[in-house]
């Protein structure tokens, strides 16, 4: 390693969006891996408002590895982040700035150590997708400042070790997770089925039920449901490969009407799942299912379905309405519904279109 001083301190920056599933991915195959038994799609929104935002830095002044998540610090240590940082470095190029008086070899890198400061513009571990975009996001920034020359499948499949969700979220539009055959996980990757101007009719609202931190986390709600339900190997063997080609094609058609209706049973068979696990696990409360009566009354009461909605591991619907209009006559009736006060069932809404990932550094 050359360096004029041992002053110098490389950053970049990311922001990287959440994604929702509506083909949702609930149970492993393999843990350590993430490796999933079922495939999955997803919608990736907006990053105005829901996204991570990522600084890596690195610098020869650093003597360990270390982390701050929304401003605090926060342990490294988890074997999900030891994959990401060795996947990532494992990869690492060399590098050169003469203008900085920098120059890293490939080897450097093992002895580099790296500071990460991460923040989520909305809540953490509340059942919208934090893990999905802070996995990405981290995996990506890091493979920009350690200079990985490496596609976007395959830092999806590096992300996908920190947080499987995280793997559809290195893409704008919709993405979906391959499963893959291999035990090794090298064919378990995301690929992009449509890009964020393919549909752009679409409308996204996020009802904020509760932004409290959820009792079960993704990793062990799904872990127990595939130890104990039986309708979720059903599920996964019967139920979603059918839905994967149907949603592919409902994507690729622009049908409203399909998209709606496997995105909702989709959702509903998900947490019967989470019902069905032992002991139960809710995620969604009476709100949660108030919002889905007065959206599928709505849509029964139109010649089509006018919005779709889905539950991630927590009680926050995510509305998808099929244009602007649908969007606006869907807030009037929330708001009629769940006017939000501070001591109301629904606290804000954020609405937003579908996105890109977004490098700012
Ligand atoms: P969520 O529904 O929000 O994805 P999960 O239970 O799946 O909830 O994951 C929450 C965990 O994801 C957090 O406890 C933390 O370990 C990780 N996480 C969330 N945000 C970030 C971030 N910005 N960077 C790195 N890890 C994050
Ligand atoms: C309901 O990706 O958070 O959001 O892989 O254990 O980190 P781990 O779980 P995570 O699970 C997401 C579950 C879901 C559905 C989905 O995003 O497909
Ligand atoms: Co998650």
């Amino acid at each position: 390693m050359a360096c004029e001083s041992e002053k110098w301190v490389l950053m970049v920056t990311a922001q990287t969006p959440t994604n929702i599933a509506v083909i949702k991915y609930w149970g492993k195959r393999d843990e350590d891996l993430i490796l999933p038994i079922n495939d999955s799609i997803s919608v990736t929104l907006d990053p105005e408002h829901l996204c991570t935002t990522t600084t890596v830095a690195v610098s020869p002044s650093f003597d360990q590895d270390r982390m701050w998540l929304n401003g605090k610090e926060f342990s490294l240590s988890g074997g999900r982040y030891q994959r990401c940082l060795k996947e990532i470095r494992s990869r690492a190029s060399g590098f050169e700035d003469e203008k900085k008086g920098v120059k890293i070899t490939e080897k450097d890198w093992e002895n580099l150590h790296v500071h990460i400061s991460s923040y989520n513009n909305f809540p953490t571990a509340a059942g919208l997708a934090s893990s999905a975009a802070g996995f990405a996001c981290l995996v990506f920034s890091l493979a920009k400042l350690m200079n990985v020359k490496e596609d976007h499948g395959r830092l999806s499949a590096i992300a996908r070790q920190g947080s499987g969700s995280a793997c559809r979220s290195l893409y704008g539009g919709f993405a979906k997770w391959i499963m893959g055959k291999n035990d090794d996980g090298s064919d378990s990757m995301a690929v992009q089925l449509a890009d964020e101007k393919h549909w752009d009719d679409l409308v996204i609202v996020i009802a904020v039920v509760s932004s409290r931190q959820k009792e079960t986390s993704s990793t062990s709600g799904m872990r127990e449901s595939v130890e104990t339900s039986k309708l979720i190997h059903h599920r996964a063997k019967e139920v979603v490969p059918k839905r994967i080609v149907e949603m592919e094609e409902a994507i690729k058609n622009r049908d409203f009407e399909s998209f709606a209706h496997l995105s909702c049973a989709d959702s509903n068979q998900f947490h019967a799942v989470c019902m069905d696990t032992c002991p139960p696990i809710f995620y969604m409360n009476d709100t949660s299912h108030r919002i889905i009566s007065c959206v599928e009354k709505w849509n029964r009461s139109e010649a089509s379905p006018q919005v779709a909605y889905t539950f991630d591991a927590g009680p926050n619907a995510v509305l998808i309405a099929r244009n602007r209009k649908a969007a606006a006559l869907l807030l009037q009736r929330l708001l009629f519904h769940f006017p939000p006060r501070s001591d109301a069932d629904l606290k804000s809404y954020v609405i937003g279109d579908k996105s890109i990932l977004q490098d700012v550094g």
